[in-house]
């Protein structure tokens, strides 16, 4: 397991996640830190650069290029060992596997070996301190790369979560984290449990913006990103993205509910 700790850092921090290779998104998440001043470095990626979207390669290179620290996602784990799936944790035989399987290859036969090598290298863990604060950042959970942790998940997995979380980097009083794809935050204790989201598809909540985190000396605050959702569509055309993740991108909803806990599915959906 690789670790990295960034130290002290100051001023306001960005936590994103998510990507999936919406590079519309990123590209308006990069410009939304340049106005808030936001450097680089005081922004941290919870993992799964590459997925659903069309454009994979593009999505690391801009990444790489803009420097900031990234988590190592399933996605990114995957591609790396060129595995044959994306790994999300996802049913044999599901929906989303099945979508997956189109996705997947799409971003396989895109992302080149250089970047396969970037994603090897990404850390597992990392830490550091903020206003007298120590933040642990995992992708899904502390004991799987690919755990899912939902607003409706009990306390006692959060608690246990953030435990062997501990035992891998020593004490935390907030643990930020992705892979859901839904934002969250939750109190366990004297602890803080937090999914800053993904910027790259919405949150199966049928609004078309998605979702990001600012960690400031007021808190940690939930915030919507708007990207131009039209280019990212017809890009997903273009490329024969047809399968059902490019209709999320304007209806808001996922393409399947079979991952969500059913206190947590919604009529509106397609799946
Ligand atoms: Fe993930």
């Amino acid at each position: 397991m690789k670790k990295i700790d960034l130290g002290v850092l100051s001023g306001d921090i960005l936590v994103f996640g998510g990507v999936y290779s919406n590079l519309h998104a990123l590209e308006a998440l990069i410009d939304r830190a340049q106005q808030l001043g936001i450097a680089p470095s005081n922004m941290i990626c919870t993992g799964d650069v590459v997925a659903y979207c069309a454009y994979a390669e593009d999505s690391v290179e801009r990444i790489r290029a803009l420097g900031c620290p990234v988590l190592s996602g399933n996605c990114e784990q995957q591609l790396a060992a060129n595995a044959d799936d994306c790994g999300c944790g996802f049913d044999a035989g599901s929906t989303c596997s099945l979508l997956s399987r189109t996705w997947y290859a799409h971003a396989n036969s895109q992302v080149t070996n250089g970047s396969r090598d970037w994603m090897r290298d990404l850390p597992d863990r990392i830490t550091f301190t903020h206003n007298g604060l120590r933040y642990g950042v995992v992708h899904g959970g502390a004991s799987d790369v690919s755990k899912f942790i939902w607003p409706v998940t009990h306390d006692d997995v959060i608690a246990s979560e953030i435990a062997l979380l501990e035992d891998q980097v020593g004490s935390v009083d907030c643990v930020l984290t992705g892979h859901s794809g839904i934002t969250m935050t939750r109190t366990v204790g004297d602890k803080l449990w937090v999914n800053a989201g993904a910027i790259g598809m919405p949150a199966h909540d049928g609004d078309l913006d998605t979702h990001f985190v600012i960690i400031s000396k007021n808190g940690i605050k939930n915030n919507q990103l708007y990207y131009n959702v039209e280019a990212a569509f017809q890009a997903m055309q273009a490329n024969s993205l047809t399968q059902g993740y490019h209709a999320t991108l304007k209806t808001g909803y996922w393409p399947s509910e079979e991952t969500l806990p059913i206190e947590m599915r919604t009529q509106s959906a397609n799946g």
